[in-house]
């Protein structure tokens, strides 16, 4: 496996977990789940894609533009999740927010798979692509399992 082919099982992932999550009302049991489920897989893949892929390409000349603007759509989406936990699963505002942060999301997902991923399949070769994949994995592993907040 190379590096896309497991950014893209997450990328998968939370297409179909904020589908979902946008047409959920209220604060029910699969609001709740979703929410800690979609929060769960950005958080571990971001994490791990800003180390094992971001991080490299930012080494070099022409991966630095598109490091920094993918790092700036992480934040983004860092407060958009944190609005959400801080408002209550029942408040009407709530589901605005949740679109919100599911169109950065895909937005994200759109520019990384037919813009970035384009790119950088030039800057790195195909030993750092398998290499970079078998780290970013027990990153993401790691951290799907961890606790946000302990890490604030
Ligand atoms: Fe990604
Ligand atoms: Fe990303």
């Amino acid at each position: 496996m190379n590096i896309f082919e497991a950014l893209r099982e997450s990328h998968n992932k939370q297409r179909d977990i904020a589908e979902k999550l946008i047409q959920t009302s209220g604060d029910t049991e699969e609001r709740r789940a979703l929410f800690d489920q979609f929060k769960n897989e950005l958080f571990a893949h971001a994490v791990a894609e800003d180390r094992y892929f971001y991080i490299p390409l930012m080494m070099t000349d022409s991966g630095l533009n598109i490091t920094r603007h993918a790092l700036a759509e992480h934040h983004e989406m860092d407060e958009l999740l944190e609005q959400l936990t801080e408002i209550d699963f029942s408040n009407t505002g709530w589901l605005a927010i949740a679109k919100k942060l599911s169109e950065t999301v895909l937005h994200h997902l759109e520019e990384e798979e037919h813009s970035f991923f384009q790119q950088a399949g030039k800057i790195l070769d195909d030993k750092q692509k398998e290499t970079l994949a078998k780290k970013y994995l027990t990153e993401y592993k790691k951290y799907l399992k961890a606790d946000k907040d302990s890490l604030t």
